[in-house]
């Protein structure tokens, strides 16, 4: 294993500015993702998802906009050899609607999917999946960033 691949992942990384974070994230997805796996995404308001979501999309070779699907619940990007289905829970307020979309269709389904307040339906992720911490830090353009692996042999 290369000395990045050790020094991303079970780290507490700290990113400066919304910039490091895209990148971040381009350097995760380009090292680690690969499709069916799914990325599960914690952290306050404004903490940095989208914007590593961004970076992860980039990574995969995505360049169009990328913003938070909050009314749509999901959003779907195609790449040349990948999907990418990128939702966002934090409206959602029963579990019917987390049923109607076809979540676990979309789990089960060979495209990548990032999941933004994840912990909204943390009972119906699989077990082999990324699970990413985001924090505010000292400043206001500093973000802390874990990024754990969890049951690697399933994913
Ligand atoms: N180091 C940093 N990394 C990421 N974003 C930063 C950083 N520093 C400042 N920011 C700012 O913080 C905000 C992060 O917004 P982003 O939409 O990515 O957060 P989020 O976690 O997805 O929030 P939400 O829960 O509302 O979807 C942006 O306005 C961005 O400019
Ligand atoms: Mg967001």
């Amino acid at each position: 294993m290369s000395g990045k691949v050790l020094n991303i992942l079970n780290n507490k990384l700290v990113t400066n500015s919304e910039d490091e974070t895209t990148q971040l994230g381009a350097e995760f997805s380009q090292i680690f993702l690969k499709a069916g796996n799914v990325v599960a995404l914690y952290g306050d308001l404004g903490s940095g998802k989208t914007r590593f979501v961004k970076g992860i999309c980039k990574g995969l070779g995505f360049l169009e906009n990328v913003t938070s699907p909050s009314f749509t619940i999901v959003n779907e990007y195609a790449t040349k050899s990948v999907k990418i289905f990128h939702f966002d829970f934090y409206r959602v307020s029963s579990a019917s609607e987390i049923v109607d979309i076809g979540f676990d269709d979309y789990i089960y389904d060979e495209g990548i999917c990032v999941i933004e307040w994840a912990d909204r339906v943390r009972d119906l992720l699989p077990p082999g999946r990324y699970d990413i911490y985001f924090r505010l830090g000292d400043s206001d353009t500093c973000r802390e960033i874990e990024i754990t692996k969890i049951n690697c042999d399933s994913i």
